[in-house]
């Protein structure tokens, strides 16, 4: 979908502003966890034709996340970060896997008991993921050169062009549940303190809890 004059505004918007990496892949990571807790906690009462509209939230969030990342992050890694290589060769085997199952998903019938649990395996898969990309990768890139601000601000740029060419606002597809209502407000909120602008050299990681922080999934 071509981006729309809107859209456009929204792409320049975002590359103005001033956001540290971390703090954006971050955010991202809350936000796809927010949506697959979603998931796992309505999927019981929710009829199929509204299972795969969630599911297809999931996918196009988790697929745009994982192409900024290959397209922008990780190449700047490769180029600035010490003792990484085998962390973003794991991470880019891990992002196929990742996407493999994402083709069955979008592939599949929300009827099917299989369809949950290809939801539920993509949910466990994408949180190994994210644990070893903020306990492992984003240490080492915090303590390299890496210009976090431009990287940023890249980052920023490219995820609002893809979400643009993704059609429609994300969260008007899932309107309606008191769930998918939580995850806007969080959505707004981290939208907010992005737009906020911190200290692009020092991101304060304590202000955006990890996964990994809150400990096992219960
Ligand atoms: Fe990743
Ligand atoms: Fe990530």
């Amino acid at each position: 979908m071509a981006a729309t004059t809107s859209h456009r505004g929204e792409i320049e918007r975002s590359a103005e502003r001033h956001v540290d990496a971390l703090v954006l892949l971050r955010a991202d990571h809350e936000q796809v966890d927010a949506l697959f807790k979603g998931y796992e906690k309505n999927k019981g009462k929710w009829d199929s034709a509204r299972k795969r509209m969630a599911a297809m939230e999931i996918c196009k969030s988790l697929s745009i996340h994982a192409q900024i990342e290959e397209e922008i992050f990780y190449p700047a890694c490769d180029a600035q970060v010490e003792d990484a290589a085998d962390l973003l060769a794991e991470a880019r085997v891990e992002h196929q896997s990742l996407r493999d199952l994402i083709s069955k998903i979008e592939d599949g019938r929300a009827g099917d008991d299989r369809f949950d649990a290809e939801v539920k395996v993509l949910g466990e898969f994408t949180r190994h993921h994210v644990r070893e990309e903020q306990n492992e990768l984003f240490p080492k890139v915090h303590k390299s050169d890496l210009d976090r601000a431009e990287i940023g601000r890249l980052l920023a740029r490219r995820k609002a062009e893809l979400m643009a060419e993704a059609g429609p606002d994300r969260t008007a597809m899932s309107k309606g549940t008191a769930e998918a209502q939580k995850h806007q407000k969080s959505q707004k909120k981290l939208d907010h303190e992005l737009k906020e602008s911190f200290p692009a050299s020092d991101p304060p990681a304590a202000t955006i809890p990890t996964i990994a922080d809150r400990g096992p999934r219960k």
